[in-house]
């Protein structure tokens, strides 16, 4: 058959937000693991869509390791941005670290698609996706194209949406 187009992929976003769950779910169903931990440093993971194979740098959000995402923006085609949409005390965190992700010299005025999950979305105080992206102040990206999906990575709802968002926007 035709060989897929093959994508590097940077998953990030703070600790918690449910980077792996994501990652996990995408994942052959054969491949996935029953108990997610905290991820150390970063964990290469694999999957594929209909026309494009995914590999995806899984990044630990924990702040002690947010110095290792710089070290995979230049080959990366994409990026997915988790929020835990249900962590209202730490959306500044979130925001500072999106704003020193997007200005920087690697990331900056490249036509590089960002995917953004407002996960948690089962959770009775989490906010809404159209209100996180107020918060993170979204419509002032203008160098890239976006997307912000509301997802219950516990579930899987809404990571088809992503997926499909990003297959058809990645060129
Ligand atoms: P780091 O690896 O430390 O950066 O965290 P992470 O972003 O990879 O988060 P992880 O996937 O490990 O999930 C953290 C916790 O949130 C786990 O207990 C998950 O089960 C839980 N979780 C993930 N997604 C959801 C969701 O959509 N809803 C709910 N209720 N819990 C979730
Ligand atoms: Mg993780």
């Amino acid at each position: 058959g035709l060989k897929k187009k093959e994508v590097n992929v940077l998953c990030l976003g703070l600790d918690n937000s449910g980077k792996t769950t994501i990652i996990n779910q995408l994942k052959p169903s054969n491949t996935q693991t029953q108990d997610i931990v905290p991820t150390i440093g970063f964990n290469i993971e694999k999957f594929k869509s209909s026309s494009l194979s995914f590999t995806v740098f899984d990044m630990s959000g924990q702040s002690r390791y947010r110095n290792l995402w710089e070290h995979y923006y230049k080959e990366s085609h994409a990026i997915i941005f988790v929020i835990d949409s249900g962590d209202k005390l730490r959306m500044v965190v979130a925001k500072e670290e999106l704003d020193t992700l997007l200005n920087h010299q690697d990331i900056r005025s490249r036509r590089m698609p960002v995917l953004f999950f407002a996960n948690k979305s089962d959770l009775r105080e989490s906010m809404s996706s159209v209100k996180v992206s107020q918060l993170l102040c979204l419509e002032n990206i203008k160098d890239k194209p976006w997307h912000i999906c509301s997802s219950d990575a516990v579930k899987g709802d809404g990571l088809q949406e992503g997926v499909d968002w990003l297959q058809g926007t990645i060129l």
